[in-house]
């Protein structure tokens, strides 16, 4: 399996298990079933709703040693409404309990946006939102800083960010994030911010690799585009003896990332797994190249406020 190293020797295996959208009550077994098939990196975060069987999972995958902690990888993040200073290892201590772990193996914070700490939820009013001036990014960098000093988690980074506010925090801080977790896919290659993390020394998560049709009615835009019913993908993966989600998921090996394709069902999740044998060709690679439309699944349409002013989330 393909890894990604850091700094200081960690690995990271490339191909890890999403669980947003994973229901209480399968996520947990879903969680086993993939450690049992030979997942060692497991993506969570604390607005899934789901890190507390995620940890039970965890526990049992420990207990019953089919594999030790030190192999694992845990990612999990700090959701909008613990921005603050004061905010933030509390809301990474409550995660910890929820997931039953020591500490983290990566923390990032969830997106660049702050809403009132007592906000449950997605925002209903303006009044819901802290203006990134009321709280910078900086403040919550430098908590979770503090969170890695404590040995609480190994390895920092963010989700959701542009370039910009990239090399905004980059500029600000000695101790950069080391992984930035993004939307990718092959209708959304966002080239530019590849080129720029890979420069800087920041590693990349693919999110929403198949395209997430699991989603919610309202995150869903009527005419949207199917990767899994690509013509495109389709033939790649028949000549490539493949499924569709496999090429979609091996499509980011090629590009040096990780990736985190969810799934619930035992036998897709192995086979997901499976796409770190498939090699694609130079052809191969060229007609995914050619599929890029720019096209976001997760808009961020659902942060922004009536007059547009508190969050420019993708600075387009
Ligand atoms: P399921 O959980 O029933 O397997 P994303 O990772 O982009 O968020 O996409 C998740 C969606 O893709 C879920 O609906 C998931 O369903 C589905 N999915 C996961 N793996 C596969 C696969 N190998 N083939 C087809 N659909 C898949």
């Amino acid at each position: 399996m393909k890894t990604l190293r850091f700094n200081n020797e960690d690995e990271l295996e490339a191909i890890g298990l999403g669980t947003w959208k994973s229901a209480p009550g399968e996520v947990g077994n879903a969680v086993l079933e993939a450690i049992k098939s030979g997942y060692k990196h497991i993506d969570c975060a604390s607005v899934y709703g789901n890190e507390a069987e995620v940890g039970q999972a965890f526990q049992e995958a420990l207990k019953q040693n089919i594999i030790s902690r030190d192999r694992l990888w845990v990612t999990s993040k700090l959701w909008n409404n613990a921005h603050k200073s004061e905010d933030v290892i509390p809301a990474l201590k409550q995660t910890l309990k929820d997931l039953q772990l020591d500490y983290l193996d990566l923390y990032l914070i969830h997106w660049p946006v702050a809403f009132r700490s007592d906000l449950e939820g997605l925002p209903q009013s303006d009044d819901d939102f802290l203006s990134l001036d009321e709280v910078p990014i900086i403040e919550t960098w430098q908590a979770m800083i503090e969170a890695k000093k404590q040995g609480l988690v190994k390895h920092l980074g963010v989700s959701n960010f542009s370039i910009p506010k990239l090399q905004d925090l980059i500029d600000k801080t000695d101790d950069q994030p080391e992984m930035n977790q993004v939307e990718l896919h092959p209708f959304l290659q966002q080239d530019e911010l590849l080129n720029f993390c890979h420069k800087n020394n920041i590693h990349l998560t693919a999110f929403s690799p198949l395209g997430s049709g699991d989603r919610s009615a309202q995150m869903k835009a009527d005419d949207e585009p199917s990767l899994l019913d690509n013509d495109t993908i389709k033939a790649v993966a028949s000549k490539n003896n493949a499924s569709p989600a496999q090429i979609l998921i091996a499509f980011h090996l090629h590009r040096h990332t990780a990736v985190i394709p969810k799934s619930t069902n035992p036998g897709r999740i192995k086979e997901n797994l499976k796409s770190a044998n498939i090699k694609l060709d130079e052809a191969d690679l060229d007609v995914l190249k050619n599929l890029d439309k720019h096209y976001r699944y997760v808009n961020g349409k659902f942060y922004e406020t009536s007059d547009g002013k508190y969050f420019n989330i993708y600075d387009e």
